[in-house]
């Protein structure tokens, strides 16, 4: 399903033959940490911050751009970790986010119809006949921007940028004399402080706390693309999906009979399924045997998305399933997908408190259930872009046209982003 149909098809193989040449983006021993961390967040001891954009685009691998994205992820997860007390595992939807699966073939504009965009690794979002043939050249690229931007995260998260010594990195830029922003400075200060103090108590400088854990993930796809990169491991101990750290499997493609699942069964990586609101209790426990035969915490999170309006119908019997089969999983409520809608002038929104009502829902239900949400799966962006309504800035509808940059779903903007991890914060609170 959602695979693109090249012209090509001798282009393609050759293509594929030299993806399959060149190195791995992660490695295997990258791939096995983030399997132990996210099995301490499935059993309770640590919660999975995962965001980033719907879709990456060529176009935005620069400096800042990837650099604002990590900032807010790293920012967000500082406030996490304030509230929860918990390690945070962050993960961006970033280096290889590239394809998109698309509910129509096709697109009409003032009576002409072309194939749709899916994404910079498959065809261009312009609306001529050449830029939406998909082109298996692309693949390259998309490789080739995946590495520049891993690299360039890699440098940042290994020292000096992400040195929680120095918190005069952390500023908020343009959030400035907000109420989040002085709830945030009071965060940095107390975490300055309780540096300070460790390190006076333990004699020397704390060389954790110079670098941070960073992982990568996307929607795994392009399945052409996506076994290219699936590699055996130098310890010869099974194959692993090399073009990311966390793949996932989309919820127009996780028909269990379906070639995406046939994939992702058999690489060792931590995997993800979104859930969205056709789901079947039964057929989730089908599916969760299936991905997970050994049963091994941390290897499976499911990421549900049914909207504000949805999710107290449609989560409670499904987790209560799926406690009831011991089946170990990793919950985590992706509040984006299900509340998407037009709005009169043209423009794809989300509503900010329509996130954060499934948000506050998806822990109130999980903890009647017996379950616990160990996650957060987030669309969203460092710039201060006009995507989603409402929020501390109380954007409108009018104010969309203003800085709506992407070409697929709306993202939850700088502040917004922020906002949700204060929300999150009280929400992971120990005893609440
Ligand atoms: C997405 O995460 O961008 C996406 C397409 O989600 P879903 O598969 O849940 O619709
Ligand atoms: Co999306």
């Amino acid at each position: 399903m959602q695979q693109p149909v090249y012209e090509n098809a001798q282009e393609v193989d050759e293509v594929l033959q030299n993806l399959a040449q060149l190195p791995p983006l992660v490695t295997a021993w990258e791939v096995d940490r983030l399997q132990k961390q996210l099995a301490e967040a499935a059993t309770g001891n640590a919660f999975v911050l995962q965001g980033g954009d719907c879709s990456e685009s060529f176009g935005d691998c620069n400096a800042l751009a990837i650099l604002r994205k990590l900032k807010v992820l790293i920012q967000m997860s500082l406030v996490l970790i304030c509230g929860s007390k918990q390690k945070i595992v962050r993960i961006g939807r970033i280096a290889g986010q590239y394809a998109k699966p698309r509910s129509a073939n096709t697109e009409t504009r003032e009576g002409v119809e072309l194939p749709s965009y899916r994404g910079d690794i498959i065809n261009r979002s312009g609306f001529t006949k050449d830029d939406r043939e998909p082109n298996p050249q692309l693949l390259l690229r998309a490789y080739e921007r995946s590495g520049l931007t891993i690299n360039y995260i890699r440098a940042l998260s290994e020292g000096g940028f992400a040195d929680l010594h120095h918190p005069e990195n952390w500023d908020l830029e343009f959030v400035r004399n907000t109420p989040g922003s002085r709830r945030y400075q009071q965060i940095l200060e107390s975490l300055s402080d309780s540096i300070r103090f460790m390190e006076v108590v333990t004699s020397g400088e704390l060389e954790q706390l110079s670098r941070v854990d960073f992982f990568t993930s996307h929607e795994a796809l392009h399945l052409l693309y996506e076994q290219a990169l699936t590699r055996t491991d130098q310890r010869q101990s099974g194959h692993y999906n090399l073009s990311t750290h966390l793949p996932w499997i989309g919820d127009r493609t996780r028909a269990i009979d379906g070639a995406h699942v046939e994939y992702f069964r058999g690489i060792r990586n931590p995997i993800g399924v979104k859930v969205g609101n056709t789901m079947a209790p039964d057929e989730l426990v089908d599916l969760i045997k299936v991905l997970n035969s050994e049963n091994t915490p941390g290897r499976l999170t499911l990421i549900h998305r049914f909207g504000a309006e949805k999710i107290s119908s449609k989560l409670p019997l499904l987790a209560d399933t799926v406690r009831r089969a011991n089946l170990n999983v990793l919950w985590s409520c992706d509040p984006m997908h299900g509340n998407t809608q037009a709005t009169r002038n043209g423009f794809k929104t989300r509503s900010f408190d329509e996130i954060t009502s499934e948000i506050i829902t998806a822990f109130r239900i999980h903890r009647d259930c017996g379950t616990r949400l160990s996650g957060i799966h987030l669309e969203l962006t460092g710039e201060d872009v006009t995507e989603c309504v409402g929020g501390p800035a109380n954007l409108t509808e009018s104010d969309l046209p203003r800085d709506y940059r992407s070409q697929v779903d709306p993202r939850l903007n700088y502040e917004q982003a922020m906002e949700i991890a204060f929300l999150l914060s009280e929400q992971t609170r120990p005893g609440t």
